[in-house]
């Protein structure tokens, strides 16, 4: 069966429950093979610099192991590109990366940070890996990302989550005057954080997105039904949405 909309499942906090105690339980890489199994695309993970879920063996058996394409969310560094090279997943996606916040904060300043992002863009673009920005949905942020030539962008969907009512539904419209100008100078629109079986369906109706990428959200939910029963239901959701 294809899907119009892919189902990127970020399995980080698999690893934060695991990581809670220090052993190997549960792993994020055996929810991983439960998730594509229900219906996921592709599997997304961001291996932090503090390495506080996903850590580096994770990724060693992901990029081994994966039946469907990896997704690997990085901070612009050396050691994360160093560490992209030697494993070429499918697909790196640039976030920004503050060693004390909670959560990716905001999306990529791409605009301001074009120098130092436009060798990292094109060296993990030269090794075949499929490179997005984790942006804003502000215009200004997808002109930058095709000035760096990226192929795809992901926005940020967590200011969307965290409105309600009109706020929401402006927030929403920018999303979707995002996707549209991006997808009309032919970079792949992507979205992801904070989003929800409440919440996903405006998002997942706005066409031109090919790609949500949902961790916690799914994760938090599997404790209630499963892993593999939470994942068939966003999936389905965003299905219906379409
Ligand atoms: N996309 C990106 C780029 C992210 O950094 C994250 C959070 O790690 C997500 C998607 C998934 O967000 P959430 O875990 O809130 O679903």
């Amino acid at each position: 069966m294809t899907h119009p909309l892919r189902l990127g499942v970020n399995i980080d906090h698999v690893a934060t429950i695991r990581n809670a105690r220090g052993g190997d339980h549960p792993d994020p890489v055996r929810a991983a093979f439960v998730a594509a199994e229900a219906g996921a695309d592709g599997i997304t993970a961001h291996l932090r610099e503090d390495r506080r879920h996903i850590i580096d063996a994770d990724i060693e058996r992901l990029s081994s192991g994966l039946t469907i394409p990896l997704n690997l969310e990085m901070a612009a560094t050396e050691e994360m590109l160093a560490i992209a090279l030697r494993h070429t997943p499918h697909a790196a996606c640039l976030v920004p990366e503050k060693r004390e916040e909670r959560t990716t904060e905001g999306g990529l300043d791409a605009a301001g940070g074009h120098n130092h992002l436009a060798p990292i863009v094109a060296e993990l673009a030269n090794a075949n890996i499929r490179v997005s920005l984790f942006i804003e949905p502000d215009p200004a942020q997808v002109e930058a990302a095709i000035r760096l030539g990226a192929p795809v962008v992901e926005f940020h969907t967590g200011r969307y989550a965290n409105l309600s009512g009109e706020e929401q539904t402006e927030e929403l419209r920018r999303i979707a005057d995002a996707a549209a100008l991006a997808a009309k100078n032919g970079i792949e629109p992507h979205a992801g954080h904070g989003l929800t079986f409440d919440n996903v369906q405006p998002i997942a109706a706005i066409p031109q997105l090919a790609e949500l990428n949902i961790g916690h959200f799914l994760v938090g939910e599997a404790i209630f039904t499963g892993f593999e029963e939470s994942v068939k239901r966003m999936r389905e959701l965003m299905d219906l949405a379409r």
